[in-house]
């Protein structure tokens, strides 16, 4: 049941510690910066020339994530819709690895595509929440991200865990090709391990509550980021869509001069994504949208430069550039949560959406 909170999102937001504990759970070793992947030992991934992630939704948002992972350890990877991979996947050998990201391992898109990827060669695995699913049975290896069962329509603690066991993935991955130097194992495992207490943190002291009132009734809602923010500001305004119903769009910091900024107005709040990298850029970005009236909500930490430009803050604890993002995902979570429970929507059943997408 939902115990004591009024709908299962929210529920499942507040697993996200224990969600995430459990995907990391014996699976790193912070102190010998060590991770073991069942079914995947060191070697595993040695034969491997380009890698492609196929996935929707939610996941997709995962995977693209997991793509910086791998780009940055210097993989060849593309995340892909896999309702496009039918009509434009990419040449695939052999060597060519294709991740099916997919919390149910039902998606009907994403089975035609790992299936097309099975028949062309390819080597296929699956990250997904369900054991004995159609993916896990069909691609020719599985990790499972270990995340409970998910209620909520809305995808939310599987996200995180989706992000985090594609970037562990990553890492074994980037051993096997460029040589067990060529990580940062040592300095994120110890910050992996930290994760689940972050969250906690922002849990308990989250303003989205405040955040999703003042900006209650806005035209439209726009969420930026930059590298690893984004993905999640894609994510950001796909959650924020499904559950409020409002008009809300994600964008890369730097495209929003190509084009969006015509539609920026004082009535179009913009939450702004910084993880670290690159952020005085995203920061200008965000400033040239506040110049034509429109509010900035800043998702970093404190004392953050952008703090003291923006109009409101989302607080995040400090933590890796690699792992900052999935703190502000779980604010942008309670900001649409709580937008949608302004707007007396049915959270957990939003109309015309399916939990899992069983056509095509
Ligand atoms: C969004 C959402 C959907 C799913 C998508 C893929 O909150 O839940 O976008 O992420 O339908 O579903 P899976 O991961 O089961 O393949």
């Amino acid at each position: 049941g939902k115990g004591e909170y009024d709908h299962f999102m929210l529920k499942e937001i507040h697993e996200q510690p224990t969600s995430l504990a459990q995907a990391i759970e014996g699976r790193i070793d912070p102190e010998f910066g060590d991770l073991s992947l069942e079914g995947f030992p060191y070697g595993a991934f040695g034969d491997v020339d380009s890698v492609q992630l196929i996935a929707c939704g939610t996941s997709y948002h995962a995977a693209l994530y997991g793509t910086f992972a791998l780009r940055k350890a210097g993989v060849h990877a593309t995340a892909l819709l896999a309702n496009e991979y039918s009509v434009s996947a990419p040449p695939i050998t052999e060597d060519t690895l294709v991740i099916a990201v997919t919390q149910s391992g039902e998606t009907a898109d994403t089975l035609s595509a790992l299936r097309q990827a099975n028949a062309g060669g390819a080597r296929t695995v699956t990250v997904t929440n369900v054991v004995g699913s159609t993916a896990a049975r069909e691609a020719d290896d599985a990790l499972f991200i270990r995340a409970g069962p998910e209620i909520g329509v809305a995808a939310t603690k599987t996200f995180s865990s989706q992000a985090v066991m594609l970037t562990l993935l990553a890492q074994r991955i980037s051993q096997d090709l460029r040589g067990r130097g060529s990580t940062d194992l040592a300095s994120l495992l110890p910050e992996l391990a930290r994760m689940p207490a972050a969250i906690g943190s922002v849990l308990e002291h989250s303003r989205a509550e405040a955040i999703a009132e003042r900006y209650d009734g806005s035209q439209s809602y726009f969420f930026i980021g930059r590298g690893l923010g984004y993905p999640v500001a894609l994510e950001g305004a796909l959650k924020f869509k499904e559950i409020t119903y409002e008009h809300a769009e994600g964008f890369a910091s730097g495209e929003l001069k190509h084009g969006p900024l015509a539609l920026v107005t004082p009535d179009t709040p913009v939450f702004a994504v910084f993880t670290g990298e690159e952020d005085e850029k995203t920061l200008k970005n965000a400033e040239e949208a506040q110049t034509r009236g429109a509010p900035v909500i800043a998702v970093c930490p404190d004392g953050h430069a952008a703090t003291e430009v923006a109009d409101a803050h989302l607080e995040i604890p400090e933590t890796d550039p690699s792992l900052a993002g999935l703190l502000s995902n779980v604010q942008l979570q309670l900001v649409s949560y709580h937008a949608a429970d302004l707007l007396d929507r049915p959270i957990d059943k939003p109309r015309n959406l399916a939990k899992s997408v069983t056509v095509e």
